[in-house]
């Protein structure tokens, strides 16, 4: 099976000294997805107007890489990969570090690296202001992780505070920034944090991304694995939701396609839909996944770059506010980029099956 490979992001650096394994490729687009206009998205490193209305803004397609991107939760087993990933691209040019603890050492430490972007740590809740002003991009890893025989929604009750609160912050700090939120319950921490923003008057329901990137790299992987493809060639959207059965693998939209007799279909699907159970159990009580989630929340962001610097075709799936189901929240495969539209959101017809 003969398929072009997909074109490498911008988000890991290009340079001969740059180590090559780090590269990644991106999904090309799948049939017509969603359109997310970033037609109000403030450009990294920019600084809009007060006199400029959101709706009504385009910013300049031109790269830059300045990005500021924040870290909530950096120290902990996702955050700390993450954020090395993030201090590893030439997109970034200011990377702050929060957590309620450990992040001076976290920070110091990768202050170090012979990258540009500027490190910082900030430490408790009075420090989480500083960490979060000019910041374009937040990622929230911050919580709790599964243990054997939990359910992600068995993280609700200490995970729904922790991301409410850092909502707030953000929604006071930052309003305009992007945020991504890999906390889970990801059903649950998304709707959340919409209605945080909601309370403080400045939701945008284009800037608010549950983070399910693992789900796809996990499909990717597990397809590849089975069909002896390269996995860098291959693309399965997954909509729906982040737990369990609300994990849709579309294997019939995969590229390059790909055929599993019925039997192989369901055990293939279910193998995607426990994977985080699979790392879980393996762990044997030392947490959930943590370095395949850090590459897939990296590869988001830098897709979140990509298109906020203007790159054409962008493509990730993401659980969003949306109306393209019955359920308020849903993922799906989400075109990200600047359009000089009115509409903030366009939602284009799409045939998943
Ligand atoms: N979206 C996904 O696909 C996905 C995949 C794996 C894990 N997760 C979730 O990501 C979360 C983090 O997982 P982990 O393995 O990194 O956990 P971890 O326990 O290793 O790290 C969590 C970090 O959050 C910090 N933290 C706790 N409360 C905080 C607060 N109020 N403010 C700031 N930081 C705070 C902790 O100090 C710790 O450093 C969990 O909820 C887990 O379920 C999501």
């Amino acid at each position: 099976m003969d398929c072009p490979p997909r074109p490498l992001p911008t988000g890991y650096p290009s340079e001969p000294w740059a180590p090559s394994c780090l590269g990644f490729p991106l999904p090309a687009p799948q049939g017509s997805p969603r359109l997310v206009s970033f037609s109000d998205f403030k450009h990294p490193g920019t600084t809009r107007k007060p006199e400029e209305s959101p709706q009504n803004s385009c910013f300049s397609t031109s790269a830059q890489n300045n990005a500021k991107v924040a870290v909530l939760g950096a120290s902990g087993g996702i955050g700390q990969p993450l954020s090395l990933l993030l201090k590893n691209s030439p997109l970034v040019s200011r990377l702050t570090l929060y957590d309620i603890a450990h992040t001076p050492g976290v920070a110091a430490d990768l202050s170090h690296i012979e990258t540009r972007a500027t490190v910082k740590g900030y430490l408790g809740p009075e420090q989480l202001p500083d960490c979060l002003k000019g910041c374009d991009v937040v990622v929230i890893p911050a919580g709790v992780p599964r243990k054997p025989g939990m359910t992600r929604d068995d993280l609700f009750n200490t995970n729904a505070t922790i991301v409410a609160t850092l909502a707030a912050a953000c929604a006071q700090h930052c309003p305009e920034a992007m945020i991504c939120i890999i906390a889970n319950p990801v059903n649950s921490t998304i709707p959340i944090t919409a209605e945080v923003f909601k309370k403080h008057g400045v939701y945008n329901p284009n800037r608010i991304f549950g983070v399910t990137t693992l789900d796809i790299v996990r499909a990717n992987t597990f397809v590849a694995e089975l069909k002896g493809l390269d996995p860098a060639r291959v693309n399965v959207p997954v909509i729906g939701g982040h737990a369990g059965k609300t994990i849709i693998p579309l294997i019939s939209q995969c590229t390059p396609k790909v055929d599993f007799p019925q039997d192989q279909l369901a055990a293939l699907t279910g193998r995607i839909q426990e994977a985080g159970t699979e790392v879980v159990k393996a762990k044997a009580g030392a947490g959930s996944a943590t370095l395949s989630m850090a590459y897939a929340g990296a590869r988001f962001v830098f897709s979140l770059l990509d298109a906020m610097n203007g790159k054409e075709g962008v493509v990730e799936c993401s659980f969003v506010q949306s109306q393209e189901a019955d359920s308020s929240y849903f993922s799906t495969p989400l075109l990200l980029g600047p359009a000089c539209s009115h509409s903030s959101v366009e939602v284009r017809a799409r045939s998943l099956s």
